[in-house]
């Protein structure tokens, strides 16, 4: 349902206005159908369309992409949709973050155009059965930690591409193998999209914001950040010549000495295909994943 149509535009499409209360409410848009009679809309108009999606529980990293979307396009989408396909059995659907309300008002304030925020059932009506495959790059890393995860971030993904005809959507190199998988799922199916990799927004001490940061106990917290600097150690060892194995054998020691609890990878990548490097490169992405307790975190860092 339309809580509120921005005026002017759709005065002229005759669009029927539900106002909310509030002056400056968002429009939240819950189906499809909705979605697209105001992109019909924006269209016809020759506006340029940005679509960010997100799973909500926003943050100043959400924030960043919403921000280079509002100065590239005309028009931003910003979609709130905890995908259930992507969790694993065993992983957080059910405790993951959610506070609707407050997202709302974040996104008012920053003057957002539009809130796609689905039901399950409308993303996924009874019989839907389709999914996008990524293989290769999508059975690394994160999917090899995570079955069928980016499968499934893919097949959201190219949802919303295609419910929105989005020209630019906008992704954190925070999931820095999201991303590339996306812009490959963008080049093979022909999608007319412009893919938009944003960089890490991290807290002062280096922790990269996450909306699974809450689950961290305050001891936790202090630990945290401690990826990140292990990370650029990495870097300093790798450009300094020491051996691969062994900076990244020292570093998972380092990072299990300090509070970590579980290593899933610490690896040296090739930057475009994430395939593992023996010898350092400047084409080259540190990436690591590891467990504070019953918290994962993830985080990579460029080479240059
Ligand atoms: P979510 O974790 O909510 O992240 C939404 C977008 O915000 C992603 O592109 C992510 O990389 C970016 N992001 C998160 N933390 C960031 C940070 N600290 N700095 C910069 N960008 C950051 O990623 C997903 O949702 C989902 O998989 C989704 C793509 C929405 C599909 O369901």
């Amino acid at each position: 349902m339309l809580m509120r149509l921005k005026q002017g535009l759709f005065h002229q499409a005759n669009i029927t206005m539900l106002k909310n209360d509030t002056s400056n409410a968002i429009t939240t848009v819950r189906t499809v159908s909705d979605l697209r009679n105001i992109l019909k809309i924006w269209r016809n108009n020759k506006l340029t369309v940005g679509l960010v999606p997100t799973m909500g529980a926003l943050h100043d990293g959400h924030f960043s992409l919403i921000k280079r979307s509002l100065s590239l396009s005309d028009r931003t989408i910003v979609t709130l949709f905890v995908n259930p396909k992507q969790f694993g059995s065993n992983e957080d659907f059910d405790t993951y973050p959610t506070d609707e309300l407050s997202d709302i008002k974040a996104l008012e304030n920053l003057s957002v155009d539009v809130i796609f925020a689905p039901s399950t059932e409308e993303m996924y009506p009874t019989g839907n059965i389709t999914n996008i495959s990524i293989p290769d790059i999508g059975d690394l890393l994160e999917g090899a930690f995570r079955p069928g995860f980016f499968d499934a971030v893919a097949t959201v993904v190219c949802k919303l591409f295609m419910i929105s005809s989005p020209d630019f959507a906008f992704f954190g190199e925070k999931d820095y193998q999201q991303l590339l998988i996306i812009e490959k799922m963008v080049q093979d199916l022909n999608i007319p999209t412009e893919i938009v990799g944003c960089p890490i927004i991290r807290s002062k001490d280096g922790l990269a914001l996450s909306s699974r940061n809450v689950y961290l106990s305050e001891k936790d917290r202090l630990v945290a950040p401690l990826l990140y600097k292990i990370l650029n150690e990495i870097l300093d060892d790798a450009k300094n010549g020491e051996e691969l194995k062994k900076t990244l054998n020292n570093a998972k020691m380092n990072l299990l000495n300090s509070g970590f609890t579980q290593i899933d990878y610490l690896k040296i990548c090739d930057k475009k295909y994430l395939t593992e490097l023996n010898n350092f490169s400047f084409d080259a992405r540190i990436l690591g994943a590891a467990w504070i307790g019953n918290t994962r975190l993830i985080d990579n860092i460029r080479v240059n």
